[in-house]
């Protein structure tokens, strides 16, 4: 999306502030592995705009969006929706915020009944929340089903009558029914074929605008971000190291790891960072229980430098919009150098592995 245009962040809708979600417990004098999948996030998603939010599987982009809507536990930190702090409500008032914001899955299944005709799964919140009658219930899917281009005869068919792109569709529907002002889209068109993929997206857009809402759009696939996001953030082993407008970052990007991830778009794709050179990304993510010292991603970086193995680099401004994690941006790229052996980044045409 071309549409960079500074932020307002009076009108932000989701502020998300030192986020932080660990599973396991630490057990008996300490001995037990806590994962920190969320380490202390930042981001904001402004009213009617929509995030991009990339990196790696297993880097906590799921978590982060769970989070954001309560469905997982909150070790620390802030969430504020509309202005308001959502972290500790409790109850009815919880019940309520939820309806404010919706998710949509990877697997319609994940929130499709399958021996449930369509029209019975986008009617259910409906009928839960807002108490309508049989009647008026199934006068608003027609009206839903409409608004994501299918037609109202869809309602009496199962999930598996649908195709792919189909069924999108109708978990959109269910998620748009009660008119929320946030969708976390999480890899909602990663398992899509390339032209369906641009068809939700399309239909995503056109939801955008005429509703007004805020997407958190979660992607591995960097090429559908671009297309979709007016920001970007790129999330590495629980940590957002680099954030910003969506063109600064895919054409100027300022961390290490995000310039490896835009490697891996092939470079006959119109979104390739076009900087001529490849990067290679190799090695796995180290284990969120047990993580560097220093910089998240010392262990893959090709410009690790001492400082890095022990300080986190601290958030800096990037010039054209956003914010960086990275001791090249404070000591400069003169004193980058030495790649690491093992797990290093380096070579050349070559794609880098970057797992789903
Ligand atoms: N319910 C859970 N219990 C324990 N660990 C989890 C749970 N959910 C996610 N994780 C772990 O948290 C980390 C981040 O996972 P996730 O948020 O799914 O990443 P992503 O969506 O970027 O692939 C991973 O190491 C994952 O194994
Ligand atoms: S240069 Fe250092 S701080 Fe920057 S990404 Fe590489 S290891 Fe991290
Ligand atoms: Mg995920």
């Amino acid at each position: 999306m071309s549409d960079s245009t500074a932020v307002d962040t009076r009108n932000d809708l989701l502020e998300v502030e030192d986020l932080r979600v660990t599973f396991g417990s630490p057990g008996l004098r300490g001995r037990g592995r806590v994962l920190h999948a969320v380490d202390g996030v930042d981001l904001r998603v402004g009213r009617g705009r929509t995030l991009g939010l990339v990196g790696e599987s297993g880097s906590g982009k799921s978590t982060l969006g769970r989070a954001v809507l309560r469905l997982v536990p909150i070790r620390g930190g802030r969430v504020r929706v509309d202005g308001t702090d959502v972290t500790a409500l409790r109850g009815r008032a919880l019940r309520e915020m939820r309806r404010t914001m919706q998710m949509v899955f990877q697997d319609p299944y994940s929130s499709l009944d399958p021996s449930s005709v369509i029209g019975e799964s986008i009617a259910e919140p409906l009928r839960e929340q807002e108490r309508l009658t049989p009647r008026d219930a199934r006068a608003r899917v027609a009206e839903l089903l409409d608004v994501v281009g299918l037609p109202a005869s869809h309602a009496d068919r199962y999930p598996a009558e649908f195709s792919g792109g189909q069924r999108q569709r109708v978990a959109i529907a269910r998620a748009v029914a009660l008119n929320p002002s946030l969708v976390v889209c999480d890899e909602a068109v990663s398992a899509l074929d390339v032209s369906t993929q641009n068809q939700v997206i399309n239909l995503l857009e056109d939801l955008r605008g005429r509703f007004g809402l805020s997407y958190l759009f979660i992607a591995h696939d960097l090429a559908v971000v671009r297309h979709i996001a007016h920001e970007v953030a790129v999330m590495y082993l629980g940590h957002v190291v680099e954030s910003g407008p969506t063109d600064r970052v895919y054409d100027s990007p300022a961390h290490p790891y995000t310039q490896a991830l835009l490697s891996a778009i092939p470079a006959s794709h119109p979104c390739d960072a076009g900087t001529g050179k490849r990067m290679l990304l190799t090695g796995d993510l180290p284990d969120p229980a047990n993580p560097p010292e220093g910089c998240a991603f010392v262990t893959r970086c090709p410009f690790a430098m001492d400082v890095c193995r022990e300080v986190a680099p601290a958030v800096t401004p990037v010039e054209g919009g956003g914010d960086v994690a990275c001791h090249l941006q404070t000591t400069g790229p003169a004193l980058a150098g030495r790649p690491l052996g093992a797990g290093g980044v380096g070579g050349v045409d070559a794609a880098p592995r970057v797992a789903p």
